[in-house]
């Protein structure tokens, strides 16, 4: 088998370009570097939230042994690779963040009363070996230095291990291991190959179902889908260190829609200006936070009318509103996720009013209604009512707004067929994989934080508007956590009233 530190051999580049390779050359780079003392940080504020999250997790799962790796770089083209971000339910669990090592994998090994939790990460490479300059995917000349086992155990309060001693725990996984499948699949497709390889050795068991590679097996015995739903059902609700952080990466995001603003006059001038609006915020992400916690949507004019415009290539006229959607993920990876629909010009038509209000209202009836004890799907029920109310009261619908509301007739989702909101956190769609019990038929806890998000799109060619509609799209997203007694809209401080959005862009 191949070993995991190796797995991957350095891609080829003797063609263009060479290593010396003579014993002098070795002995030589290897030689009159100063010792480095292993200086050990204080553990970071989320590694105690951290542990409590594992310690649930743990409670979920007796008896089982859990595999938690954070993946590695994805190949975008040839030797060249997408920017390297840990699985979110690594990072939870961890509370390691845009500083993972990739290739790192948690393991919770069962004990009599609970679970043992060891980081396998690719421990620092010595000077003794020809990594440091020799190998450039994980190299310290070429990538920079990993931190040792014995940093990374202070920082995160984890046991850790070199990646090597790994091979031990793939070598006698079983069908009751689980595994995060999605987060390595290179990794996912060696377990399954150990785990087959017993049960070719032992077929009786594995047509009782004891054995398989994906978990899938005996009756009643938890799999690794069970396992990605107890995860992403463990980020529900948000302990004390993520609001922290989720209020964080709002503020960031909201100087980020502010560079754009005061971008506006280039912005304008430039044949493909929503480029520009990306670029803007993208530069505030990166100096204030990791990256961008999704592809931002920067959507002028008719291209608002599309949900997820993310090709950004369009002109950003005045007079025209453009849709922001955008928001900045953390250090931490958590993000924001804000959508703000601003005239470019500075001052909002009559109709472009007309629309952005009706959506600020079904905004602000679906917020109110925010607090512990209701279930997820009245936020939307509340946005729809409104959105149906404003567009049969201007004609649109064929049905009044109450024939329109009814489960089989929705008349009103043609201007609007995406949903009111969604979890957020250390993902954007965060909890996608929780149960419908627990998220959209859920009830609302405080500590839960997701978006209120109502729109109102019409297509430049929807014959059921009149003419002037036509290209209007409208969505303000906000960012809302639940509260002990009620709801806390974390983006209140980015304008959103028709007022405040006029006084924020003051092109005049
Ligand atoms: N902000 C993009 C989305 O929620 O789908
Ligand atoms: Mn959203």
């Amino acid at each position: 088998m191949v070993g995991m530190a190796d797995q991957k051999a350095p891609r080829a580049t003797t063609n263009r370009s060479t290593t010396p390779g003579s014993d002098t050359f070795k002995d030589y780079i290897s030689s009159q570097w100063a010792d480095r003392p292993d200086v050990l940080p204080e553990p970071r504020e989320q590694a105690p939230f951290a542990a409590d999250r594992r310690a649930r997790l743990s409670v979920l799962h007796p008896g089982t042994r859990l595999v938690v790796p954070a993946g590695s770089a994805k190949v975008r083209s040839n030797d060249c690779d997408y920017p390297f971000r840990a699985h979110s339910a690594f990072s939870h669990l961890t509370g390691w963040g845009s500083d993972t090592v990739p290739g790192s994998v948690l393991v919770l090994e069962p004990t009599a009363d609970g679970h043992d939790a060891t980081l396998y990460l690719r421990a620092s490479a010595g000077r003794d070996s020809d990594e440091f300059y020799a190998n450039p995917e994980i190299g310290e000349f070429w990538i920079g230095p990993r931190p040792s086992l014995t940093q990374v155990a202070a920082d995160l309060g984890l046991a850790t291990r070199d990646l090597a001693d790994f091979e031990a725990v793939v070598g006698t996984v079983d069908a009751e291991t689980l595994v995060v499948r999605e987060a390595d699949p290179d990794l996912t497709r060696r377990l399954d190959a150990v785990v087959e390889a017993a049960a070719e050795q032992s077929p009786a068991s594995a047509a009782a179902g004891e054995v398989t590679p994906d978990g899938d097996g005996a009756p009643g015995r938890a799999t690794s889908a069970d396992l990605a739903r107890d995860l992403s059902e463990l980020r529900l609700v948000k302990d004390a260190y993520e609001v922290a952080q989720m209020r964080q990466a709002v503020t960031v995001t909201g100087k980020g829609f502010t560079d754009v603003i005061a971008d506006f006059d280039d912005i304008v001038a430039h044949p493909r200006g929503e480029r520009l609006v990306e670029g803007t915020f993208n530069r505030r992400a990166r100096a204030d936070g990791n990256t961008v916690g999704y592809d931002t949507i920067a959507a002028s004019g008719d291209h608002a009318c599309v949900l997820h415009w993310t090709r950004n290539d369009g002109v950003v006229r005045d007079g025209d509103l453009i849709l922001i959607d955008a928001g900045i993920e953390l250090d931490s990876l958590y993000t924001a996720d804000i959508t703000r629909t601003l005239p470019v010009s500075g001052r909002f038509t009559d109709v472009q009013r007309l629309v952005y209000e009706a959506v600020l209202e079904a905004a602000d009836a679906a917020f109110a209604i925010v607090r512990p004890g209701i279930a997820f799907r009245e936020i939307h029920a509340t946005a729809m009512k409104v959105i149906a109310e404003r567009t049969a009261e201007w004609g649109f619908l064929p049905v009044s707004a109450d024939e329109s509301l009814k489960p089989d007739h929705q008349y009103h989702r043609r201007y609007m067929v995406h949903g009111t909101s969604h979890h957020l956190g250390i993902d954007v769609h965060d909890c996608a994989a929780a149960r419908r019990d627990l998220y959209l038929d859920g009830v609302l806890e405080p500590g839960m934080v997701f978006t209120i998000e109502p729109g109102l799109y019409f297509q430049p060619d929807d014959l059921t508007v009149p003419e002037e509609f036509r290209g209007i799209g409208v969505r303000i997203e906000d960012d809302i956590l639940v509260t002990a007694d009620g709801a806390e809209n974390l983006s209140v401080g980015i304008p959103r009233t028709v007022a405040d959005v006029e006084a924020w862009i003051s092109r005049d």
